[in-house]
């Protein structure tokens, strides 16, 4: 059997792409076989190189006009797209090439502290500004919309009140490095 073929868009450090690349190392069913971001010097493109996963960097221009993204992806043969930390609005035109394809890991429980400016730190800043006595991760199918495709899983971690925003921000993240690598393994391989 051929196996599934996978590209990661991610904007930033990259921790999360990291689990993932080291979750389909030397995996008999599925394969990372690209590295996109929008951003030149981000830190995803360095562990990229560390797991000989080619990458490639483009402008707004390209992902927004051009649909050259979109070019890639097919000459690469992509199944599917996971978002680990990318921040920019994923444009009609992939969504439509990749229906029910394209995952995504938000650091909130939605619908709560969702929504366009809701990532990162701004997420666990809102959490704690709000009083919340639990946050957690949301892994969604992506639509045009921010943060409103459907829910694939949640998991939740507690707060205690003197969790300081990065103390949030630290539960969140290991809670998505153990658990999104297994449950876009899931998708992939249609176990929902
Ligand atoms: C992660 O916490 C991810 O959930 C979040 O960005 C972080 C990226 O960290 N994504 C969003 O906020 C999307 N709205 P990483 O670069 O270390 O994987």
């Amino acid at each position: 059997m051929n196996k599934k073929r996978i590209a990661v868009f991610a904007s930033g450090n990259g921790t999360n792409a990291e689990k993932i690349f080291e979750n389909f190392k030397n995996h008999d069913q599925v394969e990372v076989v690209l590295l996109l971001s929008n951003k030149k010097d981000a830190g995803v493109l360095d562990r990229a190189k560390k797991f000989d996963i080619p990458s490639l960097s483009f402008s707004r221009q390209e992902f927004y006009d051009s649909q050259s993204v979109l070019q890639v992806l097919h000459g690469h043969q992509v199944d599917f797209v996971v978002l680990a930390g990318f921040m920019w609005l994923v444009p009609s035109y992939l969504v439509d090439a990749f229906p029910n394809k394209i995952v995504n890991i938000h650091p909130a429980l939605l619908p709560k502290f969702g929504g366009k400016g809701m990532y990162g730190m701004h997420v666990h800043e809102a959490v704690k500004a709000a009083g919340e006595k639990e946050t957690g991760i949301t892994i969604h199918l992506v639509n045009q919309h921010y943060d409103e495709g459907s829910v694939l899983a949640q998991f939740s971690c507690d707060i205690e009140p003197n969790d300081s925003s990065e103390k949030i921000a630290k539960k969140v993240q290991v809670l998505e490095h153990e658990k999104y690598p297994k449950v876009i393994e899931n998708l992939v391989l249609n176990k929902f």
